[in-house]
């Protein structure tokens, strides 16, 4: 067999696991229990759980940082204990809330450090390097100097995705990656990182314990409960509309109902035309304001409906209480 062959490819691949059990050395209960799921190439699925559920787990089994001590988990249909531990790491991106950033390190010879062990010339490393930082929106001839500790958290964490994209790996596996940085930089890094996604397309997983985190983000959605047994694995909107259980519902929370509104934009409604006044006296929002903002702002007005704007300000229509209330139930 040729050398290239034992490789995984860098496109997108299917993640299956099957019935994968893990049970740590002295311990009573598996750390994971019977998980079987299957991640479509290219999606980004979300492991959410209480702590403990075993969502650290599951995840370090992929790359065999944990081995699974039961059922079997396949990479495009190639079982990972086919694969060598030491390559299978080195094809697959992998990002966790402290970075990893060795401190005495460049920012540019942090990212360079997977190509330099797969051997790869100056040249090729170097622009690989700068389409990196590039990417992730910190130009290399103002940040490729710097040191870890010369940049911000939210820099960082894009640091540490650009480092595990450097080999174009197949499949990234991030750890509560933004689960440090302060909410305004965090909504910031997510919404990066889902264009970011957009474009490299590469098959995700995701752990949070942030509910509102893995509903903006997953594709799908796993919730793992104690015992690291899978709850529901599904959609977001399915998930918030038919929890499968009492522990799902509640984990959810009550407010799952605006969770889901917070999933739909008013340009997704069918708007209703603005009276000829222009509907001036009503809250204004622009289209791709989500139901749970349009529905918060009624409730902060006093409003019935509001209106909904285009570009440049032009009003599209406007977009009831009753309308919102019913795409959320949809
Ligand atoms: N190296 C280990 N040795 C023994 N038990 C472990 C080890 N790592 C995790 N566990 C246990 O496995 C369970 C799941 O842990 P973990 O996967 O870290 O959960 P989560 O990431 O959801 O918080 C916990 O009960 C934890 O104590
Ligand atoms: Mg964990």
């Amino acid at each position: 067999m040729s050398q290239e062959s034992h490789k995984i490819s860098t496109s997108a691949q299917e993640i299956v696991f099957d019935h994968v059990v893990k049970m740590y050395p002295n311990s009573a209960t598996p750390a994971v229990d019977d998980l079987s799921l299957t991640v479509p190439a290219g999606e980004i699925c979300v492991l959410l759980g209480p702590s403990g559920s075993g969502k650290t787990t599951a995840l370090m089994m992929v790359n065999r940082l944990a081995e699974p001590t039961g059922g079997d988990i396949r990479i495009g249909g190639r079982s990972i204990r086919d694969l060598d531990p030491i390559q299978l790491r080195r094809s697959i991106g992998y990002v966790i809330q402290q970075t990893g950033l060795f401190p005495h390190l460049s920012i540019a010879a942090n990212i360079a450090t997977v190509p330099k062990v797969l051997g790869w010339d100056r040249k090729r490393t170097k622009d690989r390097v700068a389409e990196l930082l590039d990417l992730v929106g910190l130009p290399v001839a103002e940040y490729g100097s710097r040191y870890p500790t010369q940049l911000s958290g939210g820099q960082r964490q894009r640091v540490g995705i650009a480092r595990a994209l450097a080999a174009d790996p197949p499949v990234m596996l991030m750890d509560e990656p933004f689960g440090a940085l302060d909410p305004i930089t965090r909504e910031h890094v997510q919404d990066e990182f889902l264009a970011l996604h957009e474009r490299i397309r590469k098959t995700v997983i995701f752990v949070s314990h942030d509910i509102d985190e893995a509903v903006k983000m997953g594709d799908r959605v796993a919730i793992l409960r104690e015992g690291g047994r899978l709850a529901q694995y599904d959609p977001p909107r399915t998930l918030l509309k038919k929890p499968a259980d009492e522990f799902v519902a509640r984990f959810l929370g009550a407010d799952r109902g605006l969770k889901r509104l917070s999933l739909v934009r008013l340009s997704d409604l069918e708007l209703t035309p603005a009276p000829d006044t222009g509907g001036g006296e009503l809250p204004g929002l622009p289209g791709d304001a989500t139901l749970r903002s349009a529905l918060s702002l009624m409730v902060a007005e006093g409003a019935d409906a509001v209106r909904v704007t285009g570009d440049g300000g032009a009003v599209l229509g406007t977009a009831s209480m009753d309308a919102v209330r019913k795409a959320g139930a949809a």
